[in-house]
């Protein structure tokens, strides 16, 4: 006799809590949900259904694949970002929360900075799944987006998501290095989820993040700052004056990335992720005439440990 829903969902909670699995009882909805092909309130409306043995087959091999810690997203190839469903492949980061506050925030700061209906042409360097470029042509009708990453792998996944969300003729997918393939161009905007974790701290990461995704995607090696400093260095050859450059920064760099374009000659403004934390940097190059040292500019603008204001 076929398993119910009910059996199964109840042995796998138990495998995964065993494995170490944060949430077990939910994971094992999501990936059961997964396998049939049907919602999670569906499977809650209906635990006495009989589940198929081919269903409850692949549920089984997902369930021993959470157990060993592949991340839920890379089993069921999805995940959601500002509200858009993204395919994700172990090639590529699984997009995450403190990522959406940098895309808002950076969208916010071009249309501050070019208010008009003109095209605004942007870069986003190391573009993984796509999530970011995506995001952006969702969200503003006139952007254009060179998407750069030194993975082909993840290139061929930001070009699945940009084609499944209908903007594929908006971004230009580079294979390259940060401002390698963009070498003589002018933008409007540069936005960049840089790999910033310092090598050091891999071996303390959950297995999920530290065995499964891409290493490129998660350190620059030595103190984590490296690619930020070549991205901040290398922003004034390739910016409007009034261009933007916004950069997610690691939990307790934010204060230190301040500096960084505050001392570059940009205006730079730092923002908290829902934890708390300083994660967003976006600095603003400055026009003809603005002729303010940025560095003084940015201090002013520092957001302090325990300064509880959200911007
Ligand atoms: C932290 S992931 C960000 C992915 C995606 N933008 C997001 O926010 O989810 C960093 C990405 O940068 C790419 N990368 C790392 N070093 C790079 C470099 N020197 N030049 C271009 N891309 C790079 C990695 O392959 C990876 O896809």
């Amino acid at each position: 006799m076929a398993a119910t829903v009910a059996d199964l969902l109840r042995a796998a909670a138990e495998r995964l809590g065993a494995a170490g699995v944060e949430n077990p009882r939910r994971e094992a909805a999501w990936l059961l949900a997964g396998a049939l092909g049907v919602s999670v309130s569906d499977l809650r409306l209906h635990p006495e259904r009989a589940v198929p043995p081919a269903a409850a087959a692949t549920f089984a091999r997902w369930v021993e694949r959470r157990a060993a810690r592949e991340p839920l997203q890379y089993i069921l190839g999805t995940q959601e970002f500002l509200g858009l469903t993204f395919r994700v492949t172990p090639a590529v980061l699984i997009p995450r929360p403190e990522t959406e506050v940098l895309v808002l925030r950076f969208a916010e700061a071009l249309r501050d900075a070019f208010p008009g209906p003109g095209p605004l042409r942007v870069a986003d360097i190391g573009t993984g799944s796509g999530c970011i470029a995506v995001a952006l042509c969702r969200l503003l009708p006139a952007v254009e987006v060179w998407a750069v990453d030194l993975s082909p792998e993840a290139l061929a996944v930001a070009g699945e998501n940009a084609r499944q969300h209908g903007v594929a003729d908006r971004i230009h997918l580079l294979a390259g290095d940060l401002y390698g393939p963009l070498a003589g161009m002018r933008l409007h905007g540069i936005v960049s989820n840089p790999p910033y974790i310092p090598a050091a701290e891999l071996p303390e990461l959950q297995p999920e993040v530290r065995d499964y995704e891409p290493r490129l995607a998660l350190t620059p090696g030595e103190d984590g700052l490296g690619v930020i400093r070549q991205l901040i260095a290398g922003a004034p050859a390739h910016l409007l004056p009034g261009g933007v450059l916004a950069l997610e920064v690691g939990a307790g760099q934010g204060e230190a990335v301040l500096a960084m374009m505050g001392g570059a000659g940009f205006d730079a403004r730092g923002y908290r992720d829902d934890l708390g934390h300083l994660r967003a940097v976006v600095g603003i190059w400055p026009r003809a005439g603005d002729d303010r040292p940025g560095a003084e500019r940015s201090r002013e603008w520092v957001l302090r440990p325990g300064d509880s204001r959200r911007r």
